[in-house]
């Protein structure tokens, strides 16, 4: 397998195959797969929904400009955002560093208070958009292990987030949805599969010293 060529393969699919599952184990591959995205500080301060329920997904679709995608693909993963990210979200994390690394919890004081100290620099409107970046990493985990895997993706922000998190009821669970990403097999009379990737030049986009 080599990553090129599958990166070659992916695009952005708008027409998924909806006979086409993609199995438990590979959908097991792929959520490991962004459960081990970096994250700043290492904190995921995100959930992320997997919607596989057809209902559910004809309700969305309503709030998603009727793309097709959304109820067409084997499954959504909505990358939703912890809207409530404060310090007993780096409470909970340092006990979780601590337990998963055999540490003593009073070793961990000052890294806690290091994290916390960036984080009240922050006011809520920057927290959130800090946030949102992390889950966009996230993203680009699926998006990357997802091409590696050869299952197809479609990314997407053309949704309406706050109609998303009345119909999932997003709110009690202190979430925002941010980004979908659509998983399954692309059907074959999708055109855009057959389109040259437009992308610019190296030349374009590095600049190197
Ligand atoms: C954050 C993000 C949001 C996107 N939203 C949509 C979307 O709502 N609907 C859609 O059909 N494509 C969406 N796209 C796909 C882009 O249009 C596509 O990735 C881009 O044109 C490059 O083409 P390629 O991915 O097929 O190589 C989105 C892509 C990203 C990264």
């Amino acid at each position: 397998m080599d990553i090129i060529t599958q990166l070659n393969k992916r695009y952005a699919t708008k027409a998924f195959d909806s006979s086409k599952k993609i199995s438990n184990a590979d959908m097991e591959k792929l959520l490991e797969a962004i459960r081990l995205s970096a994250s700043s500080f290492g904190l995921q301060p995100y959930k992320i929904l997997v919607v596989e329920d057809p209902e559910i997904r004809v309700e969305l679709r309503k709030a998603a400009w009727n793309q097709p995608q959304i109820t067409d693909a084997s499954a959504l993963l909505i990358f939703a955002a912890n809207a409530e990210t404060n310090e007993k979200t780096i409470d909970d994390y340092v006990s979780l560093v601590a337990a998963t690394r055999s540490l003593p919890l009073e070793s961990l004081g000052g890294y806690g208070d290091m994290m916390k100290g960036s984080l009240n620099r922050m006011n809520h409107e920057q927290v959130e958009t800090w946030v949102s970046k992390q889950a966009y990493i996230a993203l680009g985990f699926g998006l990357v292990s997802s091409a590696v895997l050869g299952i197809d993706t479609c990314p997407m922000e053309g949704f309406n987030a706050a109609e998303f998190d009345t119909i999932l009821d997003l709110e009690k669970l202190g979430l925002k949805s941010k980004i979908v990403l659509a998983v399954g097999y692309r059907a074959s009379d999708d055109k855009y599969q057959y389109l040259p990737k437009v992308r610019k030049s190296p030349e374009d986009l590095f600049i190197k010293f």
